[in-house]
């Protein structure tokens, strides 16, 4: 089976079933949210950011986030078109084992909530110090450093939680992702599939 999707590693989502390869059940205890990885950035144009983990009650924010992908977007970041986040991906995106996975989302303020503005997860590959990370920012919000922030961000974390090397699929007609995961320090691997190629990163050679 291909790795890919940011759906655990080694296991590809498949889109033609009703019966989606989960994994089983959560852990019975659930670690507490990880509050102290919150933080605040800003935008290029100076608007504030929170950087936090995700958490269950993001769901409603994450169908409203999935909205303000182009086709594009939504390509590039799950490798193919999805026309909408069905339910069982959004409840799998925002119950964290905290122990296991990292997922960090980007937030602005919105009237009297938040609204989400990117996502950045990475799923670990059972039993091993490696995981799968890959990272989306809503259109309406690029090229404002989001990513290259959250992306940061992200990897700090996994590095605190003894992730020694991270990897991700990109599609080759992605030149933005192949110069910003360049200029965070991964490595374009060998092509994995004729249209996609897997960067990689050591978090132990980390600066
Ligand atoms: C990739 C993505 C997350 C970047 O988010 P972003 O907030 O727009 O990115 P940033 O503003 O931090 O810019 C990141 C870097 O991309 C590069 N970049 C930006 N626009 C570019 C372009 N048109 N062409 C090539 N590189 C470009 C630059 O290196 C930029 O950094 P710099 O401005 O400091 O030089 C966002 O474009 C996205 O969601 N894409 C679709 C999903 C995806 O491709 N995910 C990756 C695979 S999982």
């Amino acid at each position: 089976m291909r790795r890919g999707l940011n759906s655990g590693c080694g296991k590809r989502m498949d889109l033609s079933s009703d019966l989606y390869d989960f994994p089983g059940p959560f852990e019975a205890v659930p670690a507490p949210y990880p509050y102290y990885y919150e933080s605040k950035a800003f935008t290029r144009n100076g608007k504030l950011i929170t950087i936090r983990p995700i958490k269950r009650d993001d769901a409603g924010r994450l169908l409203d986030f999935f909205d303000t992908l182009s086709r594009e977007t939504i390509f590039f970041r799950f490798l193919t078109n999805l026309r909408s986040l069905p339910l069982d991906w959004v409840r799998r995106f925002t119950e964290i084992d905290y122990r296991q996975d990292v997922a960090m989302v980007a937030l602005e303020r919105a009237d009297d909530d938040e609204r989400i503005v990117g996502v950045c997860r990475v799923m670990r590959c059972a039993d091993s110090d490696s995981g799968e990370i890959a990272v989306v920012v809503g259109d309406p919000w690029h090229d404002q450093g989001i990513g290259t922030t959250l992306l940061r961000r992200t990897l700090q974390i996994c590095r605190e939680l003894g992730f020694t090397k991270l990897w991700g699929l990109v599609s080759s007609r992605n030149e933005k992702v192949a110069r910003m995961s360049e200029k965070l320090g991964f490595v374009k691997k060998t092509e994995t599939h004729e249209d996609l190629f897997e960067v990689e990163i050591d978090l132990d050679e980390m600066p």
